[in-house]
C-alpha cells in the first residue's frame, strides 16, 4: 500500500528532479557568492551536499522570538566568525506564524512578533550574505498549537518561496485524521520542488523515516530522534540512536541528530567539545541552538573549529561510526570517519566515563595494516607525529579527542557512502 503511494508520488515527480531555475517574479536578492546566486542552475540535488549549516531559534528561545531577534542573530552570525566558518542558515522555528489563516488561506507571521514581514526579513538576512530558514507542520496544528499546513501544502510552499526563505523544517504534530506521513512529506517535498526556488528540505518526524525518504531524494535531512536535551545523557542516547541509519547519509541526504546544544549553559566546555565533535564526525548537520549574541569566546571557539568543521564538511560525506571498543556503553570508544582522498580517516576517542582514560586506536581498527601514519590533534591543530601500529591519548572524562590519521602504507579500504 505504503510502496504503490510511494510510487504514484514519484512518478508525478520523475520529470522534475531536473534544473530549478527561478521564476520570472521571484523576489531579487542581493548577490550573494552562494550556490543561489551563481549563474549554474540549481538542482534539489545540489542544495545540501555537505551536511547544512546554520542556527534555529527553538533550543533556547522556544517561542519567544521576534524579528528583532533574528537581524540581531544573524549580525551576530557574522560578527562572532561563524558565517567565515561556514554557517549560512538562520532559521526560524515554530510559534513565527499567525493564529489564523488569512481568509484566502495565506499563513501570515505574527503582526506582533514580526511587524515587517518575512520578506522584509529574508531581504536583511539576504543582505548579510546568509539564509533564511523556517518551520511549518504537515498537521492541522504546529507543536506550539499554530495552523499546520495539511492540505495547504502548495499555497504554503509558494508562500514561503515568496517570502525568499532557504530551508524548510517540516514537523510532525497533530497528523490529520486518516492522513500518512509519507504521503504528507511527499507532498510537501513535491510542492517545495515546484515553486522553483532551492529551499532545503528538513524532515522533523522523529525517528529515521525509512529508506524511501534517502532513496528518493524526498528530502534533504531528516530527524532520526526525539529533541535533543541539554545533557550529556540526551547526547550519547542521541548519538547512539542516529548510528543505526549511518548507510543513508550521503552527499545531498543526511541523518540530522537535532539541533546543536553548544553554549546554552547544561554542560561543559569539555561535554560540549565532545557533542559538537561527534555531530562534526557524523556528518550531521551543524545547526546551533544557542543565544549568539554576544557569546563567550569558548563558545564561538568550539562553533568555529576549522579543523572540525573540515572533517564535518568533508565531501566524501560519509557518516562516522564507531569502529573500536564496541562492548559497552561506559566502555572507552573509538569513532571513525573515511575522508575524501589522502588515505585519511578522522578518528574520535570518545571517553563516555566518569574517569579520565587512556584510549587506544589500532590501526587495524581503521582497517589499516601496521606501518606508519601520521597522526594530527584536529582541536589542537597540531601535528603529532608518525606513529606504527595505532595511537593512544588521554582522555577526559566526556571528552574527546579527534585525530586525522593518513595513512603513509596501505589504501583504506575503498567505501561508498548512500547515492
Ligand atoms: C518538535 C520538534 C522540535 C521543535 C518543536 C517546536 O518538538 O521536534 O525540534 O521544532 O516541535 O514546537
Amino acid at each position: 500500500m505504503l510502496g504503490s503511494l510511494v510510487l504514484v508520488v514519484l512518478v508525478g515527480w520523475s520529470g522534475g528532479c531536473g534544473m530549478l531555475s527561478r521564476p520570472e517574479s521571484a523576489p531579487t536578492d542581493t548577490p550573494q557568492p552562494s550556490p543561489t546566486h551563481t549563474s549554474k542552475p540549481l538542482t534539489w540535488d545540489d542544495l545540501a551536499l555537505t551536511p547544512p549549516m546554520g542556527w534555529n531559534s527553538w533550543n533556547h528561545f522556544a517561542c519567544n522570538i521576534s524579528e528583532a531577534l533574528i537581524r540581531e542573530t544573524a549580525d551576530a552570525m557574522v560578527s562572532s566568525g561563524m558565517l567565515a566558518a561556514g554557517y549560512q542558515y538562520v532559521n526560524i522555528d515554530d510559534c513565527w506564524m499567525a493564529s489564523e489563516r488569512d481568509t484566502d488561506g495565506t499563513l501570515p507571521p505574527d503582526p506582533g512578533k514580526f511587524p515587517s514581514g518575512m520578506k522584509a526579513l529574508a531581504d536583511y538576512v539576504h543582505g548579510k550574505g546568509l539564509k533564511l530558514g523556517i518551520y511549518l507542520d504537515r498537521g492541522t496544528e504546529t507543536c506550539g498549537h499554530f495552523p499546520g499546513s495539511y492540505g495547504y501544502e502548495v499555497q504554503d510552499a509558494n508562500t514561503i518561496a515568496s517570502w525568499g526563505i532557504d530551508y524548510l523544517k517540516y514537523d510532525n504534530c497533530a497528523p490529520a485524521p486518516g492522513s500518512s506521513l509519507v504521503a504528507d512529506y511527499i507532498n510537501m517535498s513535491n510542492a517545495l520542488k515546484a515553486t522553483g526556488r532551492p529551499i532545503v528540505f528538513s524532515m522533523c518526524s522523529w525517528g529515521f523515516p525509512g529508506s524511501w525518504v534517502a532513496g528518493q531524494k524526498v528530502a534533504h535531512l531528516w530527524r532520526t530522534t526525539s529533541d535533543i536535551q541539554d545533557t550529556w545523557e540526551s547526547i550519547l542516547k542521541i548519538m547512539d540512536a542516529n548510528s543505526v541509519p549511518a548507510v543513508f547519509a550521503g552527499p545531498g541526504h543526511w541523518n540530522d541528530p537535532d539541533m546543536l546544544e553548544v553554549g546554552n549553559g547544561g554542560m561543559t566546555d569539555t561535554e560540549y567539545r565532545s557533542h559538537f565533535t561527534m555531530w562534526a564526525l557524523m556528518a550531521a548537520p551543524l545547526i546551533a541552538g544557542n543565544d549568539l549574541r554576544g557569546m563567550p569566546q569558548a563558545t564561538i571557539d568550539i562553533l568555529t573549529a576549522p579543523e572540525v568543521i573540515t572533517v564535518n564538511q568533508d565531501p566524501l560525506g560519509y557518516q562516522g561510526r564507531l569502529v573500536g571498543n564496541i562492548e559497552g556503553k561506559t566502555k572507552p570508544e573509538v569513532w571513525s570517519k573515511v575522508l575524501s582522498g589522502d588515505n585519511a580517516q578522522a578518528v574520535a576517542l570518545l571517553n563516555r566515563s566518569d574517569r579520565a582514560a587512556e584510549i587506544t586506536v589500532k590501526w587495524a581498527e581503521l582497517g589499516l595494516p601496521d606501518g606508519p601514519a601520521k597522526v594530527r590533534d584536529l582541536w589542537m591543530r597540531t601535528d603529532l607525529g608518525t606513529f606504527a601500529s595505532g595511537y593512544t591519548a588521554s582522555v577526559p572524562s566526556h571528552g574527546v579527542v579527534l585525530i586525522r590519521v593518513e595513512s603513509a602504507e596501505g589504501k583504506i579500504p575503498a567505501v561508498t557512502p548512500a547515492s
